[in-house]
């Protein structure tokens, strides 16, 4: 695993956001995985900000998100279908139709898992991959559990995931019990995969994934199976 020790949050934000745009103006068509939460906010900053400047352009780029709020509707502030529109695609030349988030409307999620899954084998795979890490040491919303699923599927969120997440909504029972996510093996197709980690309060997740022992207790330590895999963190993380 390659790791990246960044000061501060602006400067994590930043080398991120350089390895994703290497990956875009090396392969223009590529499909990047991404992600929401708050860790990735400040990348997709920079990514506009290239963008505007002409430095990368999304026009021939697709996009797969890891995982939607389940049930939940794309109009939704909170649906992460709305969080990448307000974070990144509403800002740059990328083209809607290109991008994909699981849809959280679904009426029946095991076939929205399923219908995902070959999208993603259809799409040729991922070129990279961003991830960000629960306090529980989740990837997506891959939570630990005795086993791990390998495909996209609707999962129960666990209290941690609930309460950790409460903060984006008016109250902790307004947050949605469920996801849909893509599974260990969704997120093992990325040829790439990039974690950004920031603040001391994921500080045991990343030290379990440093440790060199893998856990579906935590599942983020499964990354150490990848080949190719880079760490961008914080100090406060690993120190
Ligand atoms: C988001 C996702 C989650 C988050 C994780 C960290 O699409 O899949 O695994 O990356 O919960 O969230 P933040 O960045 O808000 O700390």
């Amino acid at each position: 695993m390659n790791i990246i020790v960044c000061k501060n949050y602006e400067e994590m934000s930043l080398r991120a956001a350089e390895l994703l745009a290497e990956v875009v103006k090396s392969k223009p068509a590529c499909v990047l995985g991404l992600a929401t939460g708050s860790t990735p906010v400040g990348m997709y900053q920079n990514l506009i900000r290239m963008n505007k400047a002409g430095e990368i352009s999304f026009k021939d780029v697709t996009t797969v998100n890891l995982d939607e709020y389940y049930p939940i509707d794309p109009e939704n502030d909170q649906s992460y279908r709305y969080f990448m529109n307000v974070n990144l695609f509403d800002h740059v030349d990328i083209d809607k139709a290109k991008t994909s988030v699981p849809d959280g409307t679904a009426k029946d999620p095991e076939a929205e898992g399923r219908r995902y899954e070959a999208l993603i084998s259809a799409l040729g795979g991922i070129d990279v991959q961003i991830l960000g890490i629960g306090r529980n040491g989740h990837i997506g919303f891959n939570e630990p559990d005795a086993s791990l699923v390998l495909d996209t599927h609707v999962t129960d969120l666990t209290p941690s995931t609930i309460e950790a997440n409460s903060r984006f909504f008016a109250s902790e029972k307004d947050v949605p019990r469920q996801a849909l996510t893509m599974g260990i093996g969704s997120i093992f197709k990325a040829k790439k995969i990039i974690l950004m980690v920031s603040g001391a309060e994921k500080k045991a997740a990343v030290s379990a994934l440093l440790a060199r022992r893998i856990s579906t207790a935590s599942p983020a330590t499964m990354l150490n199976l990848h080949p190719d895999v880079t760490l961008v963190c914080t100090t406060d993380v690993v120190d």
